[in-house]
């Protein structure tokens, strides 16, 4: 079994895991969930090896893309333990693991307690684990270390494992609404964004399109993955806007003034949809009414989607009642509270083959 922990992001208890999810099923990767804890996602991945690479590179390969992909993992971990979260527990389980490093190499150990929900202290975890390789050999550096390992403990459990990879979190920040070009209020933030276009299976060459594009932040973070990027908009100010913000990130990209009730495009020429309509509070509706642009939108996406393809739709108000009526079938809808006066639902959709 090749193990691989995905240390989630706390923002949401679904959204995180469905992204990882969508990366492994765009990647084509074959993998199946072995267990699923507060903020952790483990899966195995011996069966993914299907090119002739040994295990190692392919693997290597596979996290180093996912790292790139991905918006709501912190860490991936190749797992070498796990055990009930008890200080004896961890110790006995980290005894007995075969760690196959050189002993040249240097290590450093972080424990991190999901909710703070252990009542043992991390640094009492990372000293005994510590003490546990110092006794194997190995040596502390714990400010450029070769090797980092985590024990993550969560749900009653100590996952223990090395860092194969850590999401740049400081990329998407870059990219915040603010720090572009153009600027427009109420929109997605980059690594909401990235989730969603990552759950819609959007991947390296995928055609994928925004009806209601805005300023462009789904795009961007789509086209930063290799996609290849189409929005419409019914407003030309906010798709010059789009068009700096793209010109800057994914130079290669194309842009429709259009309406997303009526769109001039062939049947079942786009792979994948993520759109953020307007909720009828800021954003401008060019339509008679939210309900009949979005009844009219939907039955276009799911026109212009490819059979096999996925739409990912953000809204105020449940969707499912359209879609269903476009012959969508209906895979999830996730509830995320934005403020106190507003709450997003993120559906999402497939159109099935
Ligand atoms: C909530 S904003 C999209 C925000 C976008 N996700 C972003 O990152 O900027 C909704 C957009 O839908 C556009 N819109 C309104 N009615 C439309 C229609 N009938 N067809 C296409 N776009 C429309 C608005 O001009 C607005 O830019």
């Amino acid at each position: 079994m090749t193990l691989i922990a995905f240390e989630l992001s706390g923002e949401h208890p679904d959204i995180p895991v469905a992204e990882v999810i969508g990366a492994l099923e765009s990647e084509d990767i074959e993998f199946s969930i072995q267990y699923r804890f507060d903020q952790v996602l483990i899966v195995d991945i011996s069966n993914a090896n299907t090119n002739e690479n040994t295990d190692q590179v392919y693997h290597v390969d596979l996290v180093s893309k996912l790292s790139k992909r991905l918006a709501l993992t912190w860490h991936i971990i190749n797992v070498l333990g796990i055990s009930d979260s008890t200080l004896p527990d961890i110790m006995n389980m980290v005894e007995d693991v075969d760690f196959d490093e050189p002993a040249s190499l240097t290590y450093k150990v972080r424990a991190k307690k999901i909710k703070r929900k252990s009542p043992i202290s991390s640094e009492d975890i990372e000293r005994k684990i510590g003490g546990v390789l110092y006794n194997k050999g190995y040596r502390a550096d714990l400010v450029d270390p070769d090797v980092r390992y985590r024990a993550i403990l969560t749900d009653g459990k100590c996952i223990f494992g090395r860092v194969l990879a850590s999401v740049d979190r400081g990329s998407f920040e870059d990219r915040k609404p603010q720090n572009k070009p153009f600027f427009y209020p109420g929109v997605l933030m980059p690594r909401l964004a990235r989730s969603l276009v990552n759950i819609a299976r959007c991947g390296p060459g995928s055609i994928i399109l925004d009806p209601y594009c805005g300023t462009g932040g789904i795009l961007v973070e789509a086209g930063l993955m290799g996609a290849v990027t189409l929005g419409c908009d019914v407003q030309r100010k906010i798709l010059l806007g789009a068009r700096m913000n793209l010109d800057l990130y994914v130079p290669d990209h194309s842009l429709m003034f259009q309406d997303a009730g009526n769109m001039a495009l062939k049947d079942s020429c786009i792979d994948c949809v993520v759109t953020d309509p307007p909720y009828g509070r800021s954003a401008l509706i060019q339509a008679r009414s939210l309900d009949i642009l979005m009844e009219r939108s939907l039955k276009e996406i799911f026109r212009v989607l490819r059979p096999g393809g996925r739409a990912v739709v953000v809204s105020e108000c449940p969707v499912e009642e359209w879609a269903v009526s476009a012959n969508f079938s209906v895979v999830d809808v996730y509830i995320q509270r934005v403020h106190r006066s507003l709450t997003r639902r993120i559906t999402v959709l497939d159109k099935l083959q």
